[in-house]
């Protein structure tokens, strides 16, 4: 099955409610159909029931650079994440500079839109400037310098957007791959403690928004174990944790990966501390892999390796359907677990600006969200339309057969 489009990519994604669908079997072809579908189905309309879903934005989305993409975001999607725009290196480049131009203008399109808005992040020692760190004399700070440089980074951010950010990636990526704690300047500095002091710090700066740890592998077991270790501790000291976001970020066609079952025992495990989950960051890749790695730090690179990228002319109809049941496969766990589920926010609008064409390797054509480099949904976004459909269906049999009986 193939979706072939009509009309120039500007005009057809600016009203992204025509959509022209035309299926023909097993080919790999540009030609445009005048078939027109005007009750598009949306991806916020098929799950008010379960959870929010939701998009990372780049600045372009909302700057009027990329209307088309931004039409989008209007149209289909509940939530929005900050992609960018809030992280340290960002918004707090030198020690008394704030550049909030960019958060502003991704905050006001939120609450002109009416979005459910996630800042992203607050405490992560990726894209955070060395400086935070070192002191006047180019040694690394104190304890407690440190300490009141974070806490007036978060008082200053979350306090600026306080009651239109509903909640906040306040730490981002803290645990290893075997369930430690990340050996970063925060923790060699602080001490352990920094993540409940960075959550205490944000709830102080608003104490209606939720509070998130955001991390990738954490349905990996050893990486699961040290995720509920964090969590019991902070619940235990009673600071605020509404949710823990699991990144979908490096997730592949293969079912292993992740797999249902570590999902599931994830889903489970933060359900019974009394949090949700957040599927964050959700992207699949279809490229090769650049290695064994199976995370997503950022850090992580594989340069001179172009050769692995395959579907540069476009994607071959098996892997895109493919990629389809994959989307259906994943969307379905989370259905099923949608009273532990808050939110499921992919990792970037439209193919195009994916940051996964430029991570791990650098100028790839990668192909893993909804919507395709033409602003056109993907038989992945109907997979998952559906997914939502079917759930529906068979609660509303479930409950019709309740009643009888
Ligand atoms: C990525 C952005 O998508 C890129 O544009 C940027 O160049 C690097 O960071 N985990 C996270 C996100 O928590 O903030 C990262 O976002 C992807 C991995």
């Amino acid at each position: 099955m193939k979706i072939v489009r009509q009309g120039t990519p500007q005009v057809v994604g600016a009203v992204c409610a025509v959509i022209f669908l035309v299926i023909t079997p097993g080919c790999q072809t540009n030609q445009r159909s005048k078939t027109t579908v005007s009750n598009e189905p949306t991806l916020k309309d098929a799950y008010k029931n379960y959870f929010l879903v939701g998009a990372a934005l780049n600045d372009d989305v909302v700057n009027g650079k990329d209307p088309n993409a931004a039409a989008i975001v209007e149209k289909q999607f509940s939530a929005i994440t900050a992609e960018n725009v809030m992280k340290w290196q960002i918004i707090h480049p030198l020690p008394n500079k704030y550049n909030f131009e960019q958060a502003d203008r991704f905050v006001e399109f939120g609450v002109k839109n009416k979005k459910f808005i996630v800042g992203h992040t607050l405490v992560w020692h990726a894209m955070t400037p060395m400086w935070v760190f070192r002191d006047a004399n180019d040694k690394p700070t104190t304890r407690e310098e440190l300490l009141a440089r974070m806490k007036e980074h978060i008082a200053t951010v979350v306090g600026r957007y306080k009651g239109k950010v509903n909640g906040w990636d306040v730490v981002n990526e803290a645990i290893t791959d075997s369930g430690n704690l990340v050996n970063s300047p925060w923790l060699r500095i602080i001490g352990d403690d920094f993540i409940e002091k960075a959550f205490e710090y944000a709830h102080e700066a608003d104490p209606n928004a939720e509070l998130y740890y955001n991390d990738f592998s954490l349905d990996n077991p050893a990486k699961r174990e040290g995720c509920i270790r964090l969590v019991k501790n902070l619940k235990s000291r009673g600071v605020r944790i509404d949710a823990v976001g699991l990144q979908g970020e490096a997730w592949r066609l293969e079912s292993s990966n992740p797999s249902r079952k570590n999902l599931q025992a994830f889903i489970d495990a933060m359900s019974e501390l009394g949090v949700k989950v957040m599927i964050t960051e959700m992207c699949i890749d279809v490229l090769p892999s650049a290695s064994f790695y199976r995370g997503a730090d950022i850090n992580y690179r594989v340069d001179g390796r172009k050769d692995i990228n395959p579907y540069v002319d476009g994607l071959p109809d098996a892997v895109q359907q493919r990629l389809a049941r994959r989307y259906a496969e994943l969307f379905t766990i989370f259905l099923q677990n949608a009273d532990k589920i808050k939110r499921v926010t992919m990792w970037g609008v439209y193919d195009k600006t994916s940051w996964l064409n430029n991570w791990p390797v650098r100028g790839r054509t990668g192909y893993p969200l909804l919507f395709d480099r033409n602003y056109q949904p993907k038989p992945a976004f109907f997979a998952v339309v559906k997914a939502a459909e079917k759930q529906l269906t068979a609660e509303t049999a479930e409950n019709a057969e309740k009643k009888i009986k």
